[in-house]
């Protein structure tokens, strides 16, 4: 059977782009079957529409609580029966319920070196810091704020000159690699777990996640 895709997002929706082309070239592992945002105005439902792909916008401004939000949006989810929810640039954080309804089962992208510089303004705090190297991590999503075990990172240069925006396009670039090829060992069943750990074709991922290297 089809394995099934929801996808979350809240912005422009380049990542879903990505995730979307690879499905389209048949290289994702399954389809995405519906898209959900919080914010009418998100890039990405345009994309989803233009692609036929089914949407539904869920605003969390029309909401008392965080929880009665996360309540809605997992009913919606759910309805659409994933294999795996993705994360892709959704600017909210979710709840408990929320993340253990879709325990093992919801990714997130994260434009930094995890575990370093979880939260906002990533880049710029690689910057003030005198890195050498940025990055972004694909992870499952636990309770803890980005902090949920890595599956797959790519590491970038920063050069003398970068500002947080060419350090973003350059990060970005990479993150339409990664994410298309975790939610595929997610979706082809390679990633698995054992007493907790994560594994990757049965063997342990590492602490900051599998190092990406471009097959090319
Ligand atoms: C990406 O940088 C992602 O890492 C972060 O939010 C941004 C979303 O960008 N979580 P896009 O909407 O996918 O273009």
């Amino acid at each position: 059977m089809t394995k099934c895709v929801v996808v979350l997002l809240s912005g422009r929706g380049s990542n879903f782009q990505s995730l979307l082309n690879a499905s389209l070239e048949g290289s994702l592992g399954g389809e995405i079957s519906l898209v959900v945002s919080n914010r009418p105005g998100a890039g990405g439902l345009a994309i989803a529409h233009d692609a036929g792909i089914e949407t539904a916008l869920i605003d969390h401004q029309r909401y008392p609580t965080r929880e009665t939000f996360d309540q809605d949006l997992a009913g919606v989810v759910d309805s659409a029966q994933p294999d795996l929810v993705v994360l892709a640039g959704f600017m909210r954080i979710l709840t408990v319920d929320f993340v253990e309804r879709f325990s093992r089962r919801l990714m997130n992208i994260h434009p930094s070196l995890l575990p370093l510089y979880p939260g906002l303004h990533t880049h710029q705090r690689a910057l003030d810091n005198g890195d050498t190297h940025a990055g972004a991590t694909v992870h499952y999503v636990t309770g803890e704020l980005d902090g949920g075990p890595p599956v797959l990172q790519a590491r970038v240069p920063i050069h003398a000159g970068d500002d947080a925006d060419t350090l973003a396009a350059r990060v970005l670039e990479e993150e339409h690699r990664i994410y298309p090829t975790a939610v595929n060992w997610h979706l082809t069943g390679r990633l698995t777990w054992h007493a907790g750990d994560l594994l990757r074709d049965g063997g342990p991922v590492p602490p900051s996640g599998e190092l990406w290297e471009d097959p090319s």
